[in-house]
This record gives structure tokens, sequence and C-alpha cells, in this order.
């Protein structure tokens, strides 16, 4: 019932060349059984949105403003994300929260922006490795969730990223019952808040380390909806088999 969907963060990587891998992308993939988002620097997303246009593969942003326009030098609308073709925006990534302080009522006036411009916001949310060690996990997810998801989200508008701090960019990936644990946690919370339709139809992603040789065995866990793949993203050859692995998942 929900459909699967690997979004890659290209994060602060990508130049105009690195637009061919959107191209190798699309054309592997040319009619996937799963959503196919890409989130690359502000910089490329016209020109991603182009390159793909009339593909599958969908152009996201990484972050945005939460207010419509005005004086915020250096920052970028969510109406702007859309109007360069984006139809998503990562929100409340870990490397936000920390690098630029945001907080989960920053993510959720973010999320507001995104929602009235249209865009899906990809929510992300996790735990420090300190928070796991003081079992603490499960708290942390229900505060960020609270306080960083609108209330009028629906299963369109929103996806949740659960991103555990420690498993960025590390190699480091959490157990297939430490990432159960938290997706049914998620669910739940998402069900009691806005009703089984909605609750049940938010995809759930889980982030971190997934590599062509985890991904299956990811996506084998309940309530895992997907993939927010970083660094494996970058290039269609690691992401391809990912995207395989989510399409042959049941
Ligand atoms: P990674 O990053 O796949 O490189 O660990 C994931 C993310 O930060 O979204």
């Amino acid at each position: 019932m929900r459909r699967k969907l690997a979004a890659g963060n290209w994060k602060m990587n990508g130049l105009t060349a690195s637009l061919s891998e959107l191209t190798a992308l699309a054309s592997a993939h040319p009619d996937p059984a799963a959503d196919l988002l890409i989130c690359p620097p502000a910089t490329l997303i016209a020109a991603a949105a182009q390159v793909c246009a009339g593909s599958p593969l969908a152009i996201g942003g990484q972050d945005c403003h939460a207010e419509r326009s005005g004086a915020h030098t250096g920052d970028i609308s969510a109406e702007m994300l859309a109007d360069s073709g984006a139809s998503a925006v990562i929100l409340g990534h870990s490397e936000r929260r920390e690098d630029h302080e945001e907080s989960s009522e920053d993510v959720r006036a973010k999320a507001r922006a995104a929602h009235a411009a249209g865009l899906t916001a990809v929510i992300c949310m996790g735990e420090s490795l300190a928070q796991r060690e003081a079992a603490n996990t499960l708290n942390v997810i229900g505060g960020q969730l609270s306080l960083s998801v609108p209330d009028k989200s629906t299963a369109e508008n929103l996806v949740i990223a659960y991103e555990p701090i420690w498993a960025i960019g590390t190699g480091k990936v959490p157990t297939t019952a430490q990432i159960g644990e938290v997706h049914d946690f998620i669910r739940t919370h998402l069900e009691s808040r806005f009703g089984s339709d909605v609750g049940r139809g938010v995809r759930l992603l889980y982030g971190g380390s997934v590599k062509p040789d985890n991904a299956a065995e990811i996506f084998s866990v309940p309530n895992v909806d997907g993939a927010l793949v970083g660094g494996a993203s970058l290039k269609a050859t690691d992401f391809s088999p990912i995207i395989k692995a989510l399409e042959e998942s049941a």
C-alpha cells in the first residue's frame, strides 16, 4: 500500500558534471517499482530538474527557509525550490540541526513552509550515540516527532527519515532489531496523532551508511519503506543496486 521511496542526499557535493549521474540513473531505471528522489545542492536543482524531466527521477532540496521571501541573505524559500523544479525538501537533517543549530520548532516552521509551497517534507530525526547508550533513543525520537512534524501533515506531503547520528557517514549501521524498534515506534506515534489512514500512509525511511551490500537486509525490516542515502547516492553505480534491493523487497 505504501509505495517505496529511495532518496539520495548529495549534501555539499556535486558540480555540473555530476548531472551525468542522473542521466545514468534515469536510463537504468525507466520504470522503477519505487519512487526515486535525488536532492542535489541548491545550485544544481534547476538543471537537475531539466535533465530528469519526463523520467521517474524527482528532484528535491536539502533545506529551505521558513519564510516565503524577504531579507534573508543566502537563504532559499520553499517556493523558490518548487519554482526550480523540486517536488520535495529534506528538513531537519542532523547536519543542519548541528551546524546551524536548528531546533525541532525551526524544522516544523520550515515543514509548514514546504507544505504551503506544495513540497513533500522529508523530515529527519535521530539520536546521538550518547543518547542511545543512555537508553534514551525513543524519548528523543518522540520529542523530535512531536515538535518537528506539522499538524497538517498528510500521507502525501510527509516522509520521515530515521537517521541515527552515529550511523551517518560512519559505516556503522544499527541492528535490524534496533531499526525495527524505532520505525515501529514512529508508525505508532503517527497513527495515534494523525489517525490510521495518514499514520499508515506516511513513508518511513532509514538513513545512515546504507550501501549496496546492506540495503536488502535493511529493507527487510517491517515499517522500513525505503532509504535516505548520502555517500552511496553520489554515483549511479552505487545507488542503482540500492534501488534494485528496494524494488525486490517485499
Ligand atoms: P550516509 O548519509 O548514507 O553517507 O551515511 C546519510 C544521510 O546523512 O542522509
